[in-house]
């Protein structure tokens, strides 16, 4: 059950529904024989007689089979010319699903769109949806919709909250594919499009990846991928032509450099003709890239580019550049600029085959940021959002964190780039500036562990990442609804339980852990847990300024670091004005005493106090929700969450009270409502 994800396929109980749908689906006939329809059909044969208890046949007699599935192409004299002419005018992954009482048809402009629109009937289904009157058409609104798998070759996983890697075991490829062909399945069934299968942290013995010691391999992966529409690209060592022995430099503007990443590049599509292409994290923590010889990141990406260019390959760029080797004394240097700063100004000077991954907020993944403003900001250039579905600063797949709505947030932010309107969904989805190439990428969030995310209700995250990227209208709650129903079944008390606690708990995590969007004050290193001074004095750039009268920082142009300026108006003039800037972001951007009055009405200590005694008696009453489902819930995926909400309490205890005797001790305020403090 649980390995299962929301493809459950639970027999289907009601037996109305049952009824209309074995009458729809005596046997299906497939139309084509393209590798992604096959695995549509295969699909099909799972899932089908699970849920309806009965034989499932696959015929080649469109004209003696009620439910028919193929391309658009294959199935033309079959559609009329309205169903045409509703996929003309759609993107290649469109897809269409058209029923009456008497037949089925689920085509698309390709056969990975048929692969999507058997997906989509097949959730209908485990929602128990009516599928006799179906007329759906749907494309995805972003281009690119990828995960970034952060697997090590020796089988952890960098911020990996889930066992260990199921692509590979020391440093060795998984010699079972199991695992990985059903994570296609799962990938395929919300609309993932796009995978890089190594971490961008690139170590030595994955920096041979791109060679043929371990591309038979990699091959292999990728054509399980492939079969569900899902292109693998590879995370790149910059310095790869250096590390392998073969040069002395990686300088982007050497001849023999380029010369060796366009053989290199050659030799990765005899295996992999449809290879995706490169994820590059260069000059980054370490990371080698073109800063070590004087050259910058169009330098060195236009050169990738140009090397993948003939196989039409992608370089994908991250922007999660900074300063990591800061020196606290220095109050200039700002954390929170160094992305825009650094990239602003190349705008225009990248090849077309270039995207740059910028993450969703100016810092790391934290509960509360404001939205990076340099998404949207190079309206010559191709941009990719990206999001962290691990829960590395948000529980750790242990505290319960739902994060939908947090990226629906970011997602709705309306950069007013190109005046009003201009919001960061219709930035990535490529409606603003018309660039080539847009998208979504995140950070997985999956291991061995046998429900594949750690804590159960962490799958909920990744469901819910490729239905929001596919279409960015459906509401958190939608999401939340999809999601529960399909792999914990129909019972309405376990639905409306579930999705309350799911609904809240990213502001319940909130709550409990660092204020008002100042953010970190964890452990550093591990980055779970409290430790408000873990990361003050250190050379990562993440303070607080917390002092006896007042926390925060001051990035306004006047006083402070002039991060405000990076945004357009209003939000420059808004984030900058004491009185106008939002309470959740207030730290972010201003430091004030501890007695200020937020808009809220309390003062910013007494906030401090009131959440962190809120936060801790939220995880209380969560435990309280789930315990009231013991009898509803299979024994396994009961304790799991229960084991999981336990620890939890003890984390939001921890954060409680640190937190709360920290800022006592250094304030010397008390709790208006004198609540134990230490
Ligand atoms: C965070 C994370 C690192 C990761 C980095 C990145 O800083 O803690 O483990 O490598 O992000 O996104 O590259």
């Amino acid at each position: 059950k649980k390995y299962n994800m929301w493809l459950q396929y639970q027999p289907v109980t009601d037996s109305k529904v049952k009824e209309q749908y074995q009458l729809l689906l005596d046997q299906v006939c497939v139309i084509g024989d393209g590798i992604q329809l096959q695995a549509a059909k295969e699909e099909l044969l799972v899932a089908v007689p699970q849920m309806l208890d009965k034989k499932f046949n696959v015929s080649n007699d469109p004209y003696n089979s009620r439910f028919v599935i193929g391309n658009k192409i294959k199935l033309a004299q079959h559609l009329d010319e309205s169903k045409q002419a509703k996929l003309a005018d759609k993107n290649e992954e469109a897809f269409l699903l058209s029923s009456d009482e008497k037949q089925l048809i689920i085509t698309g402009n390709s056969d990975v769109a048929v692969l999507y629109g058997v997906h989509h009937l097949l959730r209908l289904m485990q929602l128990h949806a009516d599928i006799t009157q179906l007329d759906i058409v749907e494309q995805p609104k972003n281009q690119f919709r990828m995960l970034n798998q952060w697997d090590n070759f020796d089988g952890s996983i960098e911020r990996g909250y889930s066992g260990r890697s199921i692509f590979y075991q020391n440093n060795q490829f998984a010699e079972d594919k199991t695992r990985i062909k059903d994570y296609a399945r799962f990938l395929s069934s919300v609309g993932i499009n796009a995978i890089s299968i190594n971490n961008v942290n690139v170590w030595e013995e994955e920096t041979y990846f791109i060679t043929k010691k371990y591309l038979p391999e990699i091959q292999e992966i990728a054509s399980i991928f492939r079969t569900y529409g899902i292109k693998l690209y590879l995370s790149i060592n910059f310095a790869s032509p250096v590390t392998l022995g073969d040069l002395d430099t990686a300088d982007p503007l050497d001849q023999n450099v380029q010369n060796w990443w366009k053989e290199k590049t050659k030799e990765i599509y005899e295996y992999i003709p449809d290879f995706g292409g490169f994820v590059v994290k260069a000059d980054s923590e370490n990371r080698p890239g073109p800063f070590t010889y004087n050259r910058d990141h169009a330098d060195g990406s236009n050169m990738l580019a140009e090397a993948l260019e003939p196989f039409q390959g992608k370089v994908i760029w991250r922007c999660f550049v900074y300063n990591h080797l800061q020196d606290w004394r220095d109050r200039s240097t700002d954390r929170a600029r160094a992305a825009y700063d650094h990239f602003k100004p190349l705008d225009g000077r990248f090849h077309e085959n270039v995207i740059l991954q910028v993450k969703n907020g100016p810092m790391d993944f934290q509960v509360r940021e404001p939205v990076s403003p340099l998404i949207g900001a190079m309206p010559n250039t191709n941009q990719m959002i990206e999001f962290q579905v691990a829960q590395e600063y948000t529980g750790q797949q242990i505290d319960l964190c739902y994060l939908i709505p947090q990226w629906k947030e970011v997602l709705a932010f309306d950069t007013h780039i190109k005046g009003e309107g201009t919001t960061i969904e219709e930035i990535v989805a490529g409606n603003i500036h018309h660039n080539k190439y847009s998208g979504v990428a995140a950070v997985s969030n999956i291991g061995d562990d046998e429900n594949w995310t750690g804590n159960t209700l962490a799958q909920a995250n990744l469901y819910g990442y490729g239905r929001l990227t596919w279409n960015p209208a459906l509401t958190s709650e939608e999401i939340a609804k999809e999601w529960i129903r399909q792999t914990f079944g129909t019972n309405q008390e376990v639905l409306d339980t579930i999705e309350d606690m799911l609904l809240n708990a990213w502001e319940i995590y909130e709550n409990y852990t660092a204020p008002l969007g100042v953010g970190w004050m964890v452990t550093p290193g591990v980055h779970y847990g409290p430790n408000i001074d873990g990361y003050e004095y250190s050379k990562w750039g993440t303070y607080h300024f917390a002092d006896r009268d007042g926390i925060g920082v001051d990035r306004t142009k006047e006083t402070g670091t002039g991060y405000t300026e990076q945004y357009q108006e209003p939000h420059q003039s808004i984030y900058n004005d004491l009185d106008k800037v939002p309470d959740e972001l207030l730290l972010f951007f201003h430091h004030v005493p501890y007695k200020y009055t937020l808009k809220s009405g309390k003062t910013v200590i007494q906030h401090i106090y009131d959440t962190h005694y809120k936060g801790y008696e939220q995880v209380e009453g969560l435990i309280e929700q789930w315990n009231g489902l013991s009898n509803d819930i299979d024994r396994e995926r009961f304790e799991n969450v229960k084991n999981r909400l336990e620890r939890q309490l003890e984390n939001a205890k921890e954060w409680r009270d640190q937190i709360n005797t920290y800022f006592y001790r250094k304030s010397g305020i008390p709790d208006q409502h004198g609540r134990t403090i230490y």
